[in-house]
């Protein structure tokens, strides 16, 4: 038998199709832009494990923190049976709440990448022999089917990927959150937070050049994927804040006038000198937008911690 148990909720070729049609979209679209999710390919994923560790990128700093100060909390207040993480990765920060949670006896990890899931499990077995491990794998950006395990449930969102979904996606999620909860389940949410802007775009463009590096991946993906002709190296990273949105934007502007050819998609994109591609929207929160997101998709915030610098937000609701 095997130690933990696996649904897949995706069709076989539901990750080449959608990135076919986001590509499609995004390069044909004025202005041009791609989602961010293609940036998390085998390279990706580690370059963004090398983002978390550089001094600039404070969140995942910030988010350990509280998650180690407030664990205990966390557990006394929602007395969760159940941990359900969305878009649980390598599940690394999550280690602090399985070790908190005395009372869990499951866990599901949802996330889209089958192997992140399986190498996380078969991690965390060692340190949890009796937890039930239920992975699975969908796209939690839609309604969930979850499946039967003791409640109270706490469903886990962390790291502020809530910021890189749009406004009118973050709603559809939340609502989409709101359904999986029953009485007494509570959702714990990682929001990145509004502050200075030399702090904001030095952690999205830092010295040492790994997240332009992160950002010019994303061509990469699309040159193997889809059979492209990108030379990532044509292409500025470029960091931005969007004071009117409160948002952060990463850009990918063509140094020279260009054409990229897309062979799996028959497609000739052509770029302006200067011309650029929007990658990723990272939205920073303030305590009243999170109420109101939440108040809006039926929740009720009933817990707001920060870091020590007040850099970074976990937030706990309920439904109502
Ligand atoms: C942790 C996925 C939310 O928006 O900060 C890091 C990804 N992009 N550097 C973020 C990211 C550029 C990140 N998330």
């Amino acid at each position: 038998m095997s130690p933990f148990q696996l649904t897949r909720t995706l069709p076989d070729d539901a990750a080449g199709a959608a990135l076919r049609a986001d590509v499609l979209h995004g390069l044909t679209h004025t202005p041009k832009e791609l989602p961010p999710k293609w940036f998390y390919d085998a390279r990706g994923s580690e370059l963004f494990e090398e983002i978390t560790r550089l001094p600039e990128y404070y969140p995942t700093r910030a988010e350990r923190e509280i998650l180690v100060e407030r664990s205990a909390e966390i557990a006394a207040v929602t007395g969760a049976r159940t941990l359900v993480e969305l878009g649980s990765g390598s599940s690394e920060k999550t280690r602090h709440l399985l070790d908190a949670l005395t009372g869990l006896r499951s866990y599901v990890p949802v996330d889209v990448s089958e192997s992140a899931l399986t190498g996380a499990a078969t991690a965390l077995l060692d340190e949890h022999p009796d937890l039930d491990i239920r992975a699975m794998t969908a796209d939690f950006t839609r309604a969930l089917e979850l499946p039967v395990t003791p409640g109270p449930r706490l469903v886990a969102f962390l790291g502020g990927t809530i910021g890189n979904l749009l406004p009118g996606e973050r709603q559809a999620f939340l609502r989409a959150v709101r359904e999986m909860l029953s009485p007494g389940d509570a959702l714990l949410l990682g929001t990145d937070l509004v502050k200075e802007e030399d702090v904001l775009v030095a952690a999205y463009d830092d010295a040492a050049g790994v997240t332009a590096e992160f950002n010019r991946n994303v061509l990469a993906v699309i040159d193997r994927e889809l059979g492209a002709d990108f030379d990532p190296d044509t292409f500025a990273h470029v960091a931005l804040w969007n004071r009117e949105k409160e948002w952060i934007e990463m850009r990918l502007r063509a140094r020279q006038t260009l054409k990229v050819t897309i062979r799996d998609l028959d497609l000739v994109v052509p770029f302006e000198a200067g011309e650029e591609i929007r990658t990723e929207v990272s939205a920073k929160f303030r305590q009243e937008g999170v109420r109101n997101e939440l108040a809006h998709a039926g929740m009720k915030l009933s817990e707001w911690w920060t870091d020590s610098a007040g850099r970074f937000a976990l937030s706990l609701s309920t439904a109502v």
